[in-house]
């Protein structure tokens, strides 16, 4: 045993620096622990001759003093610091970002569609997806014969019943029931899914959404059912667009017409979204027939009214250039996350 080996130590003690509580626990262990350096020596001091316990007690014992001192002080800057510190960690800084879901297309485009409505006055009316006859077909002049009462066209529940239950095939059942329960004038939106016995394509499937209109009261016109639709279309696809409205045929309304917008990709010129035409077809609509008023207890002699009807993922399609319908129903992550950004959630 010799004097240099209490000299390195020391030395060694005197420079020790630990960043963690951790570092100097073991530290602790490495000096003063059973098997440590310092406790190794004190061992050997017990072998040793009276004269070098002479020289050497004092300078060991002080070792042991400075190992056991600096220990204690490192302890204590450490345990300051993580005081100053809380935790440890920087709690200024911001916190860690939890992937956020976003909303489906079809969600974004039918809030969009309600809003405009909701500014115009209208209720939002909801009804059962699962109807019957009555009120999907029979109360909207649908004629006994009419294709859509078929199988191959509509989802059945229940058959041979002369009300069966049925998937409704459009939302305008919702309307029917606006009709039998609320005051005049009506001002409805009916948004909901809608069911139709259709082979799955690009562009057809078996589910879709709509959001249909209804708008009741003394003195209604065609040429109010136009301007609505036209401020619609407007506050939908912006103030430059155009309408035009062709002659069509529905069951429940008279006269009817399909609606068409000015296309919003070329501006008229004719693209491949709008085949050339410059017109995309967005909806249909009518002035509510006569027998329809009349089977729901509204005097059409009094009243009259307008309506019509949209699908959702068809106008998703034409905002976002969607090409095929079956995206819609699949939910590849991939697609979805192209919406992130199209709404403030
Ligand atoms: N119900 C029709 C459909 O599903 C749409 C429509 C509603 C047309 C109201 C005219 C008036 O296709």
């Amino acid at each position: 045993m010799k004097h240099e080996d209490i000299e390195k130590l020391l030395a060694e003690i005197q420079a020790l620096e630990c960043k963690t509580a951790k570092e100097v626990e073991e530290a602790r262990i490495r000096f003063l622990g059973k098997k440590g350096s310092i406790t190794a020596l004190f061992e050997e001091f017990r072998t040793v001759d009276k004269e070098v316990k002479r020289e050497l007690g004092r300078p060991l014992n002080e070792l042991k003093q400075a190992a056991t001192a600096r220990i204690e002080e490192l302890k204590e800057k450490i345990g300051e610091s993580l005081a100053s510190q809380g935790s440890g960690e920087d709690l200024s800084m911001p916190g860690e970002q939890l992937p956020l879901g976003s909303r489906h297309p079809v969600s974004i485009v039918r809030q969009q569609i309600v809003d405009i409505f909701r500014k115009f006055g209208y209720d939002v009316a909801e009804g059962p997806e699962v109807e019957d006859d009555y009120h999907v077909f029979e109360a909207l002049n649908f004629p006994p014969n009419h294709p859509a009462r078929d199988m191959q066209d509509t989802f059945f529940v229940s058959a041979g019943h002369p009300n069966p239950l049925l998937l409704r095939t459009h939302t305008s059942s919702v309307q029917v029931r606006s009709m039998e329960k609320m005051d005049l004038p009506i001002r409805v939106i009916c948004p909901g899914r809608v069911f139709r016995n259709e082979a799955i394509s690009a562009r057809a499937h078996c589910i879709f959404h709509q959001v249909e209109g209804l708008y009741i009261d003394e003195g209604v016109t065609f040429a109010d059912l136009k301007q609505a639709i036209l401020l619609f279309a407007r506050e939908m696809f912006g103030p430059q667009t155009e309408i035009r409205m062709r002659p069509s045929y529905f069951p429940f309304t008279e006269p009817s017409a399909e609606v068409d917008v000015s296309c919003n990709i070329c501006h008229g010129k004719g693209c491949n979204i709008c085949k050339g035409t410059g017109w995309l077809e967005i909806l249909g609509c009518g002035m509510v027939d006569p027998n329809v008023l009349k089977a729901s207890g509204i005097d059409p002699e009094k009243y009259s009214g307008f309506a019509f009807g949209m699908g959702l993922e068809r106008i998703a399609m034409l905002k976002w250039r969607v090409n095929d319908l079956r995206h819609y129903f699949e939910n590849d992550l991939r697609f979805l996350k192209e919406f992130e950004s199209s709404v403030e959630i």
